[in-house]
């Protein structure tokens, strides 16, 4: 086996003034300021995809950093990853103004829903052409927790074993729902999607209950060249998060998505984009 030597590169960034470059913004040429406007983002991804890089990835955060002296005033007062947005919405616009990079966002997974945001990620796989993924993060801030509904911070192994249950949905909707060939889009016969070919996952766990079909058609770019690379672990466990599509469809294997569990994995991930 011939082993890949190239160097990977990826660019870090979160969607706010300052993440691990405290008081920079206070430098006379930064722009980091400029988080907010779509041309920040678009001379972005441009640069990096000058400059040969891999991959963009952006960081998230739900919550605001108030652990300091009880209160966000310190946060505010510097701009510490607080004013932030949602990073996912600038990715459309950085695709259509790139050919090659790789986007990789952070979305923690126990504020969203499974069934709402496999579409999210389909859409901006077929969007990108292929060039999106995922960093799963369970989110840890306590402040997240309180303002999405919750007294308090979720313990850790909860945590995560509401993301592999998560884990577990999406991949039967990825992977369990639309055949490869459930789109004829037969404009003689007036006949777009094959129903038999259409499978509902019949999905119920203890955190998730999705019934019927993936919204969106399959497969999408990233499906269609990756699918025979295998997924590597998430994290060190017995249990392999990727399951095999349900025995009663006869739609795709097990295959890989360029995400993970951990923003470290995440960055290794994006060799495969
Ligand atoms: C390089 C790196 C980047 C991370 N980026 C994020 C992030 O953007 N958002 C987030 O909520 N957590 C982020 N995390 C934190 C992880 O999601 C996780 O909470 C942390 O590694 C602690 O692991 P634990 O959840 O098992 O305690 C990051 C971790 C690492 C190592």
């Amino acid at each position: 086996m011939t082993r890949d030597r190239r160097i990977r590169f990826n660019g870090f960034k979160c969607s706010t003034v300052a993440h691990t470059t405290a008081g920079l913004w206070r430098h006379p040429n930064s722009q980091s300021h400029r988080y907010k406007e779509l041309s920040f983002w678009i001379e972005l991804a441009q640069t990096l995809e000058r400059g040969k890089f891999d991959s963009l990835f952006v960081a998230d955060a739900l919550g605001v950093l108030d652990v300091y002296r009880g209160s966000p005033e310190q946060t505010l007062r510097e701009g510490l990853q607080t004013p932030t947005d949602d990073p996912l919405l600038a990715v459309s616009a950085m695709a259509a103004a790139t050919k090659h990079l790789g986007f990789g966002i952070t979305v923690a997974s126990l504020y969203e829903l499974p069934y709402l945001f496999a579409r999210k990620m389909t859409t901006l796989d077929h969007l990108t052409d292929g060039r999106i993924g995922w960093n799963i993060v369970t989110s840890a801030l306590d402040s997240a927790a309180r303002n999405l509904g919750r007294e308090d911070q979720i313990a850790h192994d909860e945590r995560y074993a509401m993301t592999d249950a998560f884990m577990e949905v999406v991949y039967k909707l990825w992977e369990g729902s639309w055949q490869d060939d459930a789109v004829v889009h037969d404009r003689a016969s007036g006949i777009y999607a094959d129903p038999a070919k259409v499978h509902a996952i019949g999905h119920k766990g203890r955190y998730y209950s999705v019934p019927g079909i993936f919204l969106f058609q399959l497969p999408s770019p990233w499906w269609r060249h990756h699918r025979r690379k295998r997924i590597r672990p998430l994290r060190n466990r017995a249990k392999p998060l990727v399951r095999p599509a349900p025995a009663s469809s006869s739609a795709r294997t097990a295959t890989s998505l360029p995400i993970s569990m951990s923003s470290m994995a995440a960055l290794a991930t994006f060799s495969a984009i």
